[in-house]
């Protein structure tokens, strides 16, 4: 960007907007060769909308295209692909019937004289693709069971053998565990050596630090601020993004402990977790740590009776539970908040007031029918509380920006009044502002005396808001560390499952 050359990618005051809804208002961006350049905004700013003008899969209603400074227009994705882009979505799109290799050479295999696809050449040059991303994945395993991070290394693969230069990544690690970031961050270090140029969203602060030179801030559809990340900190972002600076981030009030809500005994599942006990009080939040994979969302999942279990007994508020039945957990005062809330936890055709009264329809139906009135007067008042962006409650909830999805089924959940609150991730994929009034919330509840157990990965989170806080292990509780004793070393190293006796020497 030293010399007079165009940058690779610009649009200049694009607008888009779904009937009544503006979601884009002027959404402008310069992107460099060799640059990793951040979108930054919060929930429903416009970046998902924006990645999408410039992917072909919307046309801007106003605005100009410009690559290396010639102006274009995208009628379709292809078009785009052609023209050197390719984009990276949270959830891959890859076929999984289909080896590595076919998904990525999808629609111009090379053939022989006879139209014949010669697998040979095919894996070979997959395979050579696959080393220099220095990744251990072969090109002829079917695509069905990679994990997410390798399917977007597949993504990724496949963007270089169609020689895009300009990548852009929508999310790329709300999903992937710490080692699967890292990965990820180092093929995109690569990439920038090799001039490509690279748009980056996420909502975690930390990463904008640690990978991007540039970024671009949105509020409200409209582009509001650039710089270079080297000017900024993490309290400018923000107030960028928000447009206001942030009170407490962790509203954490010490609430005097009441009568044991959730009680688990020796819970195991073999191969999964083993032996797996623990209290819950009311007023307490008890945090559940430890490295993606290390059966937490498992022991969620059976607590709430989704899963089945070997042995062991759950008990609410001193009643055993049944297990195996997430009605009867329900109807025993448990709500779970799952952790991939879009598959699990909506009906993304119903409408964001229907989504957010799903759990509670038996106390909102009068005469056998359903009010809309009430339904909406509850999804308005968790929608306030957990400043939901919806132009509409009666729009269906697949139209939402994917952290105010997220939010909808929090809302939908915290509405059954639960005796115990369990919440897997309570803030991934939501951005900042919304955090903190995801943090106030929890404080709230615990305050009126819910009991709540967080699953959470993220460490500032887990020792802001945490009473105590338990660490997984392989399957196992490897620590119960109180709020007091509990910081990020210990935390980590019981994670990483060093001995009870390592643990006191690192305190
Ligand atoms: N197809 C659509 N129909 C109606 N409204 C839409 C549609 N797509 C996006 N919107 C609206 O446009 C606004 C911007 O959404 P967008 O997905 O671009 O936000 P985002 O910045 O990516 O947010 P997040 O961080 O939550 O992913 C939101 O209010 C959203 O509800
Ligand atoms: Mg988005």
């Amino acid at each position: 960007m030293t010399d007079n050359k165009p940058p690779r990618l610009e649009l200049r005051h694009a607008s888009k907007s779904f009937g009544r809804v503006r979601a884009l208002g002027d959404g402008s961006l310069q992107l460099w060769p060799g640059e990793v350049h951040a979108l930054l905004g919060e929930n429903g700013a416009g970046k998902s909308t924006l990645v999408k003008i410039l992917a072909g899969v919307h046309q801007p209603d106003s605005g100009e295209l410009l690559v290396e400074g010639i102006a274009r227009r995208f009628a379709n994705p292809a078009e785009a692909r052609d023209a050197g882009l390719a984009v990276i979505y949270q959830e891959p799109t890859l076929f999984a019937d289909l080896s590595i290799a076919e998904n990525i050479y999808m629609g111009r295999q090379p053939r022989d004289g006879l139209r014949r696809i010669r697998y040979d050449e095919m894996n070979r040059e997959v395979d050579a693709l696959l080393s220099t991303l220095g990744v251990n994945l072969r090109a002829e395993r079917l695509v069905r069971g990679l994990s997410i991070a390798d399917q977007q290394v597949v993504e990724i693969a496949k963007a270089l053998s169609l020689n895009a230069n300009v990548l852009i990544m929508d999310e790329p690690t709300a999903a992937l565990s710490l080692p699967e970031v890292e990965r990820l961050f180092a093929i995109v270090r690569a990439l920038r050596e090799r001039d490509v140029a690279i748009l980056f969203i996420t909502h975690r602060l930390d990463e904008v630090f640690a990978l991007t030179q540039r970024m671009t801030i949105m509020r409200d559809g409209v582009k509001v601020f650039d710089a270079l990340t080297a000017d900024m900190t993490i309290d400018a972002i923000v107030s960028k993004m928000v447009g206001r600076d942030l009170d407490t981030f962790y509203p954490k009030a010490d609430v005097a402990r009441g009568e044991v809500r959730l009680s688990v005994r020796g819970l195991t599942r073999e191969g999964v977790f083993k032996n797996v006990s623990f209290d819950v009080h009311a007023g307490e939040i008890v945090a559940l740590a430890g490295l993606v994979g290390a059966g937490r969302s498992e022991v969620a999942r059976a607590i709430f009776g989704i899963d089945p279990v070997d042995a062991g007994e759950v008990r609410i508020a001193g009643k055993p539970l049944a297990l195996g039945k997430p009605a009867t957990a329900v109807r025993a005062g448990l709500a779970l908040v799952p952790e991939d809330r879009r598959a699990q936890g909506l009906a993304l055709e119903l409408s964001i007031a229907r989504n957010a009264s799903l759990t509670v329809l038996g106390r909102l139906v009068k005469h056998g029918l359903i009010s809309a009135k009430s339904e909406s007067t509850l999804a308005a008042d968790w929608g306030k509380r957990l400043r939901l962006k919806a132009s509409d409650l009666d729009a269906p909830v697949g139209t939402l920006s994917g952290g105010n999805q997220q939010k909808v089924v929090l809302g939908k959940w915290l509405a059954t009044n639960p005796k115990v609150l369990i919440i897997d991730e309570p803030t991934r994929g939501i951005d900042v502002g919304a955090k903190a009034e995801v943090y106030r919330t929890l404080a709230d509840l615990v305050r009126e005396g819910m009991a709540v157990l967080m699953i959470s990965s993220e460490l500032p989170e887990v020792l802001g808001m945490a009473d105590r806080v338990l660490v997984m292990h392989e399957g196992r509780i490897s620590a119960d560390i109180a709020r007091a004793d509990a910081n990020e070393e210990r935390v980590m190293s019981a994670a990483l499952g060093a001995s009870p006796q390592a643990l006191g020497r690192a305190a």
